[in-house]
């Protein structure tokens, strides 16, 4: 584990490698990268959704009377376009309640900035718990933005959800948002001059939707 890197969850599980493998894999096409994609994340909400608040409550079983669980915290995914859109199938399947709003941010190819697009949220982002969902945490500079934003508009609780993050991405985010916890699948070497994670996995917008070529 790289030092001074905080807040960071990295998920380790069978299930969650060999997913990361096949997408990593450049011989992987679009249509089986979306696929594992949303496969990947539903298997990572299960983990960042682990400590939601629930409340006891009283049901009947065909034969008596006992006790249950709701879940009473709101969430919100927040996906950031493009790239961010193949995530939400994955959380959705278990968070069936879940709002979602969006940021459209890309980076600028010869400054590495974010450039925003457009924005649409649900209300409520104050008291809701909010799942900003990215599968690059490359320089950090679009989860920075984007929750710098969020936070503009009220929101107070907020998660970062990537599949592959680079050492320099997670210590950007630390820096300008220190109290928001970064879960991922593997915490990469490096970056190259272009900004791309190594090894990572390409860029995940064109491999999502088949526009590398
Ligand atoms: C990718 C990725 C992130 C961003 C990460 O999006 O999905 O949003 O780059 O890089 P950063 O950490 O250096 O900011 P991209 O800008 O390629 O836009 P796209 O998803 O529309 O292709
Ligand atoms: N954006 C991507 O899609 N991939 C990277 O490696 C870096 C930024």
């Amino acid at each position: 584990m790289q030092k001074n890197l905080k807040n960071l969850i990295i998920i380790e599980h069978p299930l969650v490698k060999r997913d990361l493998t096949l997408l990593r894999d450049r011989r992987t096409p679009s249509f089986q990268f979306r696929a594992i994609l949303r496969h990947l994340a539903g298997l990572m909400a299960y983990e960042v959704t682990k400590d939601l608040k629930i409340e006891k409550i009283d049901i009947h079983t065909p034969l008596e009377k006992t006790f249950g669980y709701k879940i009473i915290e709101e969430v919100i995914l927040v996906p950031i376009l493009r790239a961010g859109l193949g995530m939400v199938g994955g959380f959705v399947e278990y968070l069936p309640d879940a709002r979602v709003g969006h940021i459209g941010l890309y980076r600028d190819e010869e400054t590495l900035k974010p450039v925003d697009y457009y924005f649409k949220f649900p209300k409520k982002l104050k008291d809701s718990l909010i799942l900003v969902l990215d599968p690059m945490l490359a320089t950090g500079g679009s989860a920075s933005a984007a929750i710098a934003f969020l936070k503009n508009k009220g929101a107070r609780n907020i998660r970062f959800v990537s599949i592959v993050a680079s050492p320099q991405g997670v210590r950007t985010l630390n820096k300008a948002h220190p109290e928001v916890r970064i879960y991922t699948t593997a915490l990469d070497r490096t970056l190259n001059s272009k900004g791309y994670i190594l090894p990572g996995l390409g860029d995940a917008g064109d491999r999502i939707f088949g526009t590398g070529d």
